[in-house]
């Protein structure tokens, strides 16, 4: 053989084995950390059965974004699914309700560890960590009382974007962000219940923090909600009750995310929230982090 073609096969025999020895590690590292098992105890919240409580768990499974990621039939659907990302489904809930125990339910929801003791992935239990025994007790009711539908069963397969940003921790299991934001509430960070502020607070970690980040200061998509003092009373609630952002404005995701979501808060809660955030916009530091 030609000995620049001898060259030239030597290479490419080399790069293909760099990259599939590349690819075996990347899945050997990303598996390694989907497998790791988290210790969370078991812990029963009551559930209640009565009408009015179920009612007011489908009101709350739409403002923290259940009915969002899992369809408001809450049969199910892709959160992700190409070749990239992975196939990764928010799966029927009402086939979950008849898998798992309430233990297990609320053990998955707030602390984002299965009945295995691994991680979910993509679900905000950070975000439902804070919630409480009785908001996720009429959560669970809801899930229970609707009749089961033909939907998307379980489906965690991750692509090597996905995978890449395990190893690289761009991404990080539920469980592990569960624990940061138990570290945020242990640093005294929010204001504690019975403290003029905390039923707002309480509001923005169960409903805000998924997209605009633990300690509300923004994420690479979303922004600081110190952004809301820009808003008075008035159109802070023409924002959420329609989607309108000041000046008219139509926005990419929140505005659907205040119709599907936020339109279902009750004016007290509003109050309560919108308070929350004016008084934070006042006396919080401005972090190097944010924009
Ligand atoms: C950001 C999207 C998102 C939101 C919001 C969300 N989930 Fe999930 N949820 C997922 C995904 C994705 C999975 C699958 C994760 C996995 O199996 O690793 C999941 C899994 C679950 C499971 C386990 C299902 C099974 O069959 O194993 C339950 C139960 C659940 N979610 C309940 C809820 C409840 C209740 C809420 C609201 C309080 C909620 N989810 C909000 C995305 C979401
Ligand atoms: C599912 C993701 C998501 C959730 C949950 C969410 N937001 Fe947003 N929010 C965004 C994004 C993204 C933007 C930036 C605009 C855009 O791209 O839609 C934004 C922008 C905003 C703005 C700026 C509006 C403007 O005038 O530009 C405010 C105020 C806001 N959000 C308030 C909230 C509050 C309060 C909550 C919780 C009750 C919340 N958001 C929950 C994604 C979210």
């Amino acid at each position: 053989m030609h000995r620049a073609l001898r060259w030239l096969r030597n290479t490419i025999a080399a790069v293909v084995v760099l990259l599939l020895v590349a690819v075996a590690t990347l899945y050997a590292l990303s598996e390694r950390i989907m497998r790791r098992t988290y210790e969370e105890p078991l812990v029963s919240v009551p559930i209640p059965t009565d009408s009015a409580s179920i009612a007011e768990g489908e009101r709350l499974s739409s403002i923290h974004g259940c009915r969002g990621c899992h369809a408001a039939s809450l049969a199910g659907q892709w959160f992700e699914d190409d070749f990239w990302l992975g196939h990764i489904a928010a799966p029927n809930l009402t086939e979950a309700a008849r898998t798992y125990s309430d233990p297990e339910l609320v053990r998955i929801i707030r602390r984002g560890v299965r009945p295995d003791g691994r991680s979910v992935v993509v679900m905000s239990s950070d975000m439902f960590a804070p919630l409480s025994d009785t908001d996720l007790g009429k959560i669970i009711a809801y899930i229970r009382s609707v009749p089961p539908v033909a939907g998307l069963s379980r489906a965690v397969k991750l692509g090597p974007l996905a995978r890449l940003g395990l190893v690289i921790r761009q991404y990080d299991p539920s469980a592990v962000l569960v624990r940061q934001a138990d570290s945020v509430t242990a640093s005294g960070y929010f204001p504690a219940s019975g403290d003029p502020g905390a039923k707002g607070a309480y509001l923005a970690r169960t409903a805000c923090v998924e997209c605009h980040g633990v300690r509300l200061e923004g994420s690479d998509f979303a922004p600081d909600l110190r952004i809301a003092a820009g808003y008075t009373r008035e159109q802070f609630a023409h924002f959420f009750q329609t989607g309108e952002a000041l000046g008219g404005r139509d926005l990419p995701l929140m505005s659907q995310v205040a119709r599907s979501r936020f339109s279902h808060l009750t004016d007290e809660e509003e109050d309560a929230l919108f308070a929350y955030l004016i008084a934070r916009a006042v006396t919080h530091p401005i972090s190097g982090s944010t924009p």
